[in-house]
């Protein structure tokens, strides 16, 4: 939701959504920089000028007015998102992503006010919340997903996530979603199914805020569970809902639950 000409695609017909209104990353072709000087690239921006890995080119430090000009962007962002008809935000402040980068102390070196302690690290985050919070309605749902953990010596640790949920729960966020990693390119990530809940279990146990779990969910009754056992408030799947659309659907049916089914689908129904 960066530009004006997202609103006149999005349509009608929305369902409660979530909107990652952020264009501060690297701009990727299949997992490679796009180099500025390409018509489809852009000059990054960054906490520090480090490159995301040697080869490539290194981001711009953002100034104060770079900074200042995040915030109204991402404000800004938030009202377009309001107007094309969401109802839910999340703040992509996970995966590397700038604020991501702000977080950790790996790709933060700076030494102002934005930069070294936690407190000084989480600045950025609690601004934005705060430059959004002036557009976006208190009642509407507001999330942050974040990387809970770098995986990497010196990175963002579950506790730093547990630490930010003691924050963000005074500060009217309503729930983490609780991904991981993204912000450094060497790291070794564990990947099983559901390899990411123990963050949101942490963070929710740790804090009191509601989080949500995201990776590697793929069964209804995995699922499920995560919720039961009051692990995390709210499942997040990406994937499987590319493998199967309908997933929904037949977790509702593998569960048990009476659920709406579109009118023309009637007949499909189990
Ligand atoms: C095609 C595709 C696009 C994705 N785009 C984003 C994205 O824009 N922002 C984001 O936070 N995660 C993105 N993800 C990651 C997913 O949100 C999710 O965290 C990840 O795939 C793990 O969940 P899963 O195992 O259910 O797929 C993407 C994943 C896929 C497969």
């Amino acid at each position: 939701m960066w530009h004006d000409v997202f609103l006149a695609k999005m349509g009608d017909n929305l369902s409660p959504f979530i909107v990652h209104p952020d264009f501060y990353g690297m701009m990727m072709d299949r997992g490679k920089q796009i180099p500025s000087d390409n018509p489809n690239g852009w000059k990054a921006v960054a906490p520090s000028a480090i490159p995301f890995i040697e080869a490539e080119e290194a981001p711009i430090a953002l100034d104060k007015t770079g900074i200042e000009k995040v915030k109204a962007d991402f404000k800004a962002a938030a009202l377009r998102t309001l107007k094309a008809g969401f109802d839910v935000i999340e703040i992509h402040a996970a995966h590397g992503y700038l604020i991501n980068e702000f977080l950790s102390p790996l790709s933060n070196q700076r030494t102002d006010e934005y930069g070294g302690s936690f407190e000084n690290r989480i600045r950025l985050l609690l601004e934005i919340i705060e430059s959004i919070q002036e557009v976006w309605p208190a009642e509407n749902p507001f999330f942050v997903r974040i990387s809970a953990n770098e995986w990497t010596e010196g990175g963002w640790t579950a506790d730093d996530s547990a630490a930010l949920g003691k924050v963000l729960i005074n500060k009217g966020v309503d729930l983490i979603d609780c991904s991981s990693g993204g912000n450094v390119a060497t790291a070794k990530i564990p990947l099983k199914p559901g390899y990411q809940v123990e963050f949101a279990e942490k963070v929710k146990k740790e804090s009191g805020i509601l989080t949500g779990a995201v990776g590697l969910i793929t069964e209804a009754e995995q699922a499920d569970a995560i919720i039961q056992n009051g692990q995390a408030d709210l499942i997040f799947i990406a994937r499987e809902l590319l493998r199967d659309p309908y997933f929904p659907l037949r977790a509702a049916h593998e569960l048990g639950y009476e659920v709406k089914w579109p009118d023309q689908y009637l007949r499909a129904k189990w």
